[in-house]
């Protein structure tokens, strides 16, 4: 079969691979269509390590081929979709709720749940194999195409995680750092929970646009005005909660300050070298503020419920699926999204 395979820092492409096969406990799904996630960019530019050899890709959407020995209830031919994550359903960090912390059979592991083109083989390729299919295969219904479902694998789940972490409540005032494709769907999350305000924060035209589209009543550029202070004018005072979808210090620490007190501060970036919490920023640990993280949220029952979510048009992400390329084409798909060209959200890409 074709698959996308990382060789080492910017180089990885096509190549011709063997079909991965159905062991006990899981299922091979022929991919009819996937997509890049920002956290492949951070793989092939050598900023997150996996194993040369890896088959890049968390995000599939396609058709049961081969079901291993222990599968039941599925049918060779059923359309699914699978989460990002791939939680076991089992370990001890599974039964108590923290799925994307799954120790596969073995307690808790920090990032464990994330195995799809991280520690064994993902999704841009023509075959994957899905573990612990049981837990993981969502079946789609009837009525959804595979573009109204692909993008709730990641980004929708991941960013409606942020604002259901929050605990945002019936009229809290929200802002959203960020409206890449996780703050977008942050945005999202936040109207679903009911916020009455929901800003969002960016500092590029499109997203801004996007954010207005997808649900935020204002959108600040963070280039041209005092964010801070803006969003603490337009709350009268400090959102109830902030949710962060970059991972750098400034928009952590813009996200704290926006904060009133009894605030809670939702990250959902990927963080790399120190975090400093100012602390002026936060009543200097006296505030009652709340700091939450939270990983994408996996397994069949959320990737059911999230399809629920469009079925009844709760929420439509296809406009985030703004380009398509054929999977022989994949470096091309990665320019484009790695550097932001064309008002590029997400691309689709067909096997
Ligand atoms: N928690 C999780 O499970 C999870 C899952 C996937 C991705 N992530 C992380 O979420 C983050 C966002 O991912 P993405 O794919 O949306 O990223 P992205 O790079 O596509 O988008 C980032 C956005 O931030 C904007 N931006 C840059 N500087 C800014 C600033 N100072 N203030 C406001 N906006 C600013 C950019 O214009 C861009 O639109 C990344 O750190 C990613 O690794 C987390
Ligand atoms: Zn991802
Ligand atoms: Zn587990």
């Amino acid at each position: 079969m074709k698959a996308n395979v990382f060789r080492g820092t910017n180089r990885f492409g096509i190549e011709e691979v063997e079909r991965p096969r159905a062991r006990a406990g899981e299922a091979v799904i022929r991919v009819t269509l996937t997509t890049i996630c920002g956290t492949d960019l951070h793989i092939v530019r050598g900023e997150y390590p996996v194993d040369p050899g890896r088959i890049i890709g968390h995000e599939p959407v396609g058709v049961i081929e081969e079901l291993g020995p222990g599968v039941s209830g599925y049918s060779i031919g059923d359309r699914v979709l699978v989460g990002a994550i791939t939680p076991c359903g089992q370990c001890n960090a599974c039964l108590a709720g923290h799925l994307s912390q799954c120790g596969q059979g073995e307690g808790y592991r920090a990032l464990g749940g994330w195995q799809l083109g991280n520690t064994i083989q993902g999704s841009q390729a023509e075959y994957v194999r899905v573990p612990n299919a049981q837990a993981n295969l969502a079946r789609i219904p009837d009525q959804l195409k595979d573009e109204q479902v692909v993008l709730l694998s990641d980004i929708a789940s991941t960013g409606i995680s942020g604002a259901e972490s929050g605990r945002i409540r019936i009229g809290d005032a929200v802002v959203v750092f960020a409206q890449g494709p996780i703050g977008l769907c942050a945005t999202i999350g936040a109207r679903l929970m009911g916020a009455s305000l929901v800003i969002g924060v960016d500092g590029d035209e499109t997203r801004l646009r996007f954010a207005r589209q997808m649900g935020a009543d204002v959108a600040l550029d963070y280039r041209q005005q005092d964010v801070v202070a803006e969003v603490k004018r337009l709350t009268g005072g400090g959102a109830d909660v902030a949710i962060e979808a970059l991972g750098t210090q400034q928009t952590f620490e813009s996200a704290l300050r926006c904060l009133r007190p009894g605030g809670t501060l939702s990250s959902l970036g990927v963080y790399s070298g120190k975090l400093e919490l100012p602390y002026d920023a936060f009543a200097a640990g006296l505030g009652d503020h709340r700091v939450v993280t939270t990983l994408c949220p996996g397994g069949k029952e959320r990737m059911r419920r999230l399809m629920e979510l469009v079925r009844t048009g709760r929420i439509d992400l296809t406009p985030l699926l703004t380009h398509s390329f054929p999977l022989a084409d994949i470096g091309e798909a990665y320019a484009l999204f790695g550097e932001r060209r064309e008002g590029v959200i997400k691309v689709a890409i067909r096997p």
